[in-house]
């Protein structure tokens, strides 16, 4: 059955900003926050406490974590690698948190420098220490289609780092399609295997549409009874360490496609078209989305 509603998780501040090469000031980015939240999104990524040589761009996110204004009712996750990200996110008065992991050994030491098993293991200490503070731990599978440097990736892996981290106490697994790659039949073969392992109403899909199928993938997901989707307003963004992927799926694109299938999401989808002219106007060229395209002045 489809569900009754979803809940979007929107990335675009971190996982759209990310791979950007002009660092977008923390002014612009908290206004950006600010206008999702006022356009319906009650799940924002705001940003990443991770290492700034290796993602410049995130650098600024104490700054943008200070600024923005806060709402109630609304959730302002970040991006953790280890402990130390950790600290400075309980610092910045953040109550949830993302722990990123990859079913692709290559991808694993590329992006975190480290194996898959060894970033598991750092993890534990990370959960703990969230725990005794009162925050909450997401979780993230990349590569769960393919990978930039392994190519195919087993279901059996996707579904063995869904399963520890769940086991490990993430509320929540988002599984990656980093690079964009999938079909249908593999997103929904991939996703009934994983929910096999881990209860589907702690799953959330995390597409990026490189190929162009994030919302093909998506919609053949649904069905499993998927109901939290991760996207990026204007679809922007990448990550830096999966060279060609682009954005993920837009949330314009997707919204107009939940909404016109009778599955609300609570985001207002004329406010968050405007929402994402605001990021074309801050990344200085056009968001990829199709929506924006189609409604242009
Ligand atoms: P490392 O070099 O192995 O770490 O990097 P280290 O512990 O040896 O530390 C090296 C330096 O980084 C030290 O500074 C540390 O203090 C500092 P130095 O002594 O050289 O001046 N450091 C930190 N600084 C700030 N915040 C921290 C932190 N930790 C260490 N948390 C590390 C390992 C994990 C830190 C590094 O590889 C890293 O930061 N990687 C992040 C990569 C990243 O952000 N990728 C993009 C996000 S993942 C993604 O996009 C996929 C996703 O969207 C899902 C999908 O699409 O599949 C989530
Ligand atoms: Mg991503």
């Amino acid at each position: 059955p489809l569900p009754d509603r979803v809940t979007i998780v929107e990335v675009g501040p971190r996982d759209g900003l990310q791979n950007e090469k002009a660092v977008v000031p923390a002014a612009t980015k908290a206004e950006l926050i600010d206008r999702l939240a006022e356009a319906g999104c009650t799940v924002i990524e705001a940003g990443a406490f991770v290492s700034p040589k290796w993602v410049p761009q995130m650098a600024g996110t104490p700054e943008v974590l200070a600024a923005i204004h806060r709402k109630p009712g609304v959730r302002y996750p970040v991006l953790v690698p280890n402990l130390k990200g950790l600290e400075a996110a309980i610092a910045a008065r953040c109550d949830e948190v993302a722990v990123f992991a990859s079913a692709s050994e290559a991808f694993s030491q590329k992006n975190i420098n480290c194996s898959i098993a060894e970033s598991l293991e750092r993890f534990e200490p990370v959960m703990e220490r969230a725990r005794e503070a009162g925050v909450k731990v997401r979780g993230y599978v990349s590569c769960v289609l393919g990978c930039p440097y392994q190519g195919d990736v087993p279901v059996g892996d996707v579904a063995a780092v869904s399963r520890r981290l769940h086991e490990m106490g993430c509320f929540e697994v988002s599984l990656g399609d980093t690079i964009g790659r999938g079909t249908p039949g593999a997103a929904r073969a991939m996703t009934a295997a994983v929910a096999e392992v881990v209860p589907v109403g702690a799953l959330a899909l995390h597409f990026h549409d490189t190929y162009g199928q994030a919302l093909a993938n998506i919609h053949a997901c649904l069905e499993l009874g998927i109901s939290v989707l991760d996207s990026a307003v204007g679809g922007v963004g990448g990550c830096p360490y999966a060279k060609g992927a682009t954005g993920n799926v837009a949330t314009e694109d997707l919204v107009y496609m939940l909404h016109g299938m009778g599955i609300p999401t609570g985001i207002n989808l004329a406010a968050l078209l405007e929402v994402s002219r605001f990021v074309s106007d801050a990344i200085g060229r056009p968001v990829p989305s199709h929506l924006a395209a189609a409604t242009a002045a």
